[in-house]
């Protein structure tokens, strides 16, 4: 099963207005489509112009909602109060996380001037892989509310920005559920999914904290070649369903790493669709 959210596409003007304004200094991260898509004003966050073959539900796009201003930071901390619900639909970086930065972070975050940059460097937006790698060391999957990345969005502990989130705002349950959904990179909607791009990131959020160590003899770390040839030696080209690491992360076997990956996850469709894909590493 393809997930997309169309709801995503109706964000990037907000977004956009709101990079002219605030984000002239990032720079860099190459010349991906997607940045190209951005500058030119068009609406399509998708990475190719595939045709998007299933739409998930819509729900009205919650960054209708008025963002505060980036530059006037309320002057007192507002009460905490967490209260938002996990959600069924799946929430990734790109493009959801990513808008939420634009909006509300990249204009302390992207300016190499601001002390926010060396502290939580967002930067080379929308490509940079580094702005993502970033984001995911400032979340705590074991304790999502508890991420420095939330603490320090909304005021909760000190913060050279202020309150810049509020918890009843969209933004705050799209990095929240992010973050609970296991910080998730792409949403797929177009294009074979690509070790590289979609696969590995996925691993390096997950997997890299035990694997790394090469626990039960599966070792993924910062080689992204040496993950590679082990992922194609636990999966099953002819079967999907039948690839060790499905069957250790969806219940099926026992795994002390826990069974995250149920049948119906976006992981568990990342991965079958990547092997349905021809197990591609990259374009
Ligand atoms: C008005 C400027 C400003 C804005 C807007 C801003 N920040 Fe910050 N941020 C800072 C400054 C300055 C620091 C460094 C001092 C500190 O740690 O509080 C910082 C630090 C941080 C840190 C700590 C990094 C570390 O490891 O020490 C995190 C995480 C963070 N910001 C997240 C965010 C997020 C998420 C947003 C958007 C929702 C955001 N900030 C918006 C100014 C800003
Ligand atoms: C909390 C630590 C931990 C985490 C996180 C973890 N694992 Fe594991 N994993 C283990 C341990 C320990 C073993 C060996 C014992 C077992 O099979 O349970 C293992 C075994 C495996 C095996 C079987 C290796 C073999 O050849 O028998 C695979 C495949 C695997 N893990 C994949 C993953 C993937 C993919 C992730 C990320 C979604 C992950 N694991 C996350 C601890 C972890």
């Amino acid at each position: 099963m393809r997930l997309t959210l169309a709801s995503g596409a109706v964000l990037f003007p907000l977004a956009l207005g709101l990079v002219a304004m605030g984000c002239g200094s990032s720079s860099g991260g190459g010349g991906g489509s997607t940045a190209a898509a951005v500058s030119s004003g068009t609406t399509t966050p998708t990475t190719s112009g595939t045709a998007q073959t299933t739409t998930a539900t819509t729900t009205a796009p919650p960054a209708n909602t008025t963002p505060p201003a980036n530059t006037t930071p309320p002057a007192t901390t507002p009460t905490q109060t967490v209260n938002v619900p996990p959600t069924a639909e799946p929430r990734y970086y790109n493009p959801q996380v990513r808008q939420v930065l634009y909006t509300y972070c990249t204009s302390c975050h992207s300016d190499v001037n601001n002390a926010a940059f060396s502290a939580y460097e967002l930067n080379g937006f929308p490509t940079d892989d580094m702005s993502f790698q970033n984001t995911v060391m400032k979340c705590d999957p074991n304790d999502p509310e508890g991420s420095l990345l939330l603490q320090k969005a909304t005021g909760a502990v000190t913060h050279g920005g202020g309150a810049v989130l509020q918890t009843s705002d969209p933004g705050y349950e799209w990095l929240l559920n992010w973050i609970r959904q296991g910080m998730v990179k792409d949403q797929f909607s177009a294009g074979p999914r690509l070790f590289v791009q979609h696969v590995n990131p996925l691993l390096a959020a997950q997997c890299f904290g035990c694997h790394s160590g090469g626990a039960g003899g599966y070792t993924v770390g910062n080689d992204v070649n040496v993950n590679y040839q082990e992922l194609l030696s636990v999966t099953d080209a002819a079967n999907p369903a039948n690839s060790e690491i499905l069957r250790k992360n969806d219940g099926t076997l026992g795994h002390a790493g826990g069974s995250g990956w149920r049948v119906g996850t976006a992981e568990y469709d990342l991965i079958t669709q990547w092997i349905q894909d021809g197990r591609l590493f990259n374009r």
